[in-house]
């Protein structure tokens, strides 16, 4: 009987993604560069909205091929929101019950999607009590706790088989510089950046990984001193991304470069993007775009011409209230003008400072 419903749902998870397409890589038009072109791979074109649609249905799957998930098995995850609302959507195509556990600070939208998709929210008043919360979650329920911050690096293929790597250098063939010469990601698992940066390592492709860390994480500073105890007081103010705790998916063998971006550098970025595609993204767009238009500046600067990727990861309309509220921003995020200006300089010379 379990092992039918088990078929039956890897049925549903397999037929849902033969009814999806593939995410758009956006070419920026930036005038100011003249050798170096930069896309983004649009992950907020997934039913749900961000990349964490892809981790979901990976961890369902991996869930459901271990035997960990069975017929109402309720499923617990620790989340600062886009997992919980992917996995929401996953939980209602099985008929799961779904318990997302999250800081109270998360995204009132965000919140009403996992709501939507039939899932509940459980708060916690810190973002580093997440872990054990769920746990105890899961223990009390007799549940699965999918566990995120475990699982994505092991969860996905990063041979191929379309992951996001795979779909990149794909769609990169018809392009003047096909070959990236920097793929930017931001890690909140690190399970995107270690699926790009095996991928490109078992393709033996020239292309580097840079990480970008926002401010109150650990990442950056575990990837120079290597010391997985290290942890910080404050919860990251860029949703999605940052940890407090060196999380077990973030791989820093398969990263070549790691950069620290300033919060207020990561907002006034997203609002730069929009007006140059007409669409707000989600903070860690920001985050992602600073650090590859850096890097644009540093490869211009050397006389290097080649193309840098990076990510859309979700899109801004869930943050209207929050990092799209000028006061918001001021009181949370502090001043951005600074920022706003390089970028001003940046669309003249070609050049962030
Ligand atoms: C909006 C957003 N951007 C980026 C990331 C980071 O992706 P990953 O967990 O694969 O490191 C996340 C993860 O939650 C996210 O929600």
């Amino acid at each position: 009987m379990e092992s039918t419903w088990v078929n039956q749902a890897i049925d549903k998870i397999e037929a849902d993604f033969q009814r999806s397409a593939d995410t758009h890589l956006i070419k920026l038009d930036i005038p100011c560069l003249t050798s170096v072109d930069i896309y983004l791979k649009d992950e907020s074109t997934h039913p749900t909205g961000s990349l964490k649609h892809r981790l979901a249905r990976s961890l369902f799957l991996y869930g459901l091929c271990n035997g960990w998930i069975n017929q109402d098995t309720p499923i617990i995850e620790s989340s600062s929101g886009s997992t919980a609302v992917s996995e929401a959507y996953f939980a209602r195509l099985l008929g799961l019950p779904f318990i997302a556990v999250m800081p109270k600070t998360t995204a009132k939208r965000k919140i009403e999607q996992i709501e939507f998709y039939g899932g509940r929210c459980h708060f916690v008043d810190h973002s580093c009590q997440i872990y054990a919360e769920s746990q105890r979650l899961a223990d009390e329920l007799s549940g699965h706790y999918m566990d995120q911050f475990t699982y994505a690096e092991r969860a996905t293929d990063w041979r191929g088989n379309n992951n996001i790597a795979n779909s990149i250098f794909e769609q990169m063939q018809r392009e003047p510089f096909p070959i990236p010469t920097w793929i930017v990601m931001s890690p909140g698992t690190g399970g995107t950046s270690a699926t790009i940066g095996r991928y490109i390592r078992y393709q033996r492709e020239t292309t580097k990984l840079c990480a970008v860390d926002p401010e109150n994480s650990v990442f950056f500073d575990y990837y120079h001193s290597r010391d997985p105890k290290l942890t910080c007081e404050n919860g990251s103010k860029i949703e999605g991304i940052g940890r407090p705790r060196v999380e077990p998916s973030f791989i820093p063998g398969v990263v070549d470069h790691m950069v620290k971006i300033e919060d207020a550098a990561s907002i006034a970025t997203i609002y730069w993007l929009e007006q140059l595609i007409g669409r707000k993204a989600g903070p860690s767009t920001g985050t992602n775009l600073y650090g590859a238009l850096q890097l644009a500046t540093q490869m211009q600067d050397a006389n290097q011409q080649g193309s840098i990727v990076t990510l859309l990861c979700d899109g801004g309309e869930r943050y209207l209230d929050t990092y799209y509220d000028a006061q918001w921003v001021e009181h949370n995020i502090g001043d951005i003008s600074q920022y706003q200006q390089k970028l001003t300089e940046f669309n003249q010379t070609g050049r962030l400072d």
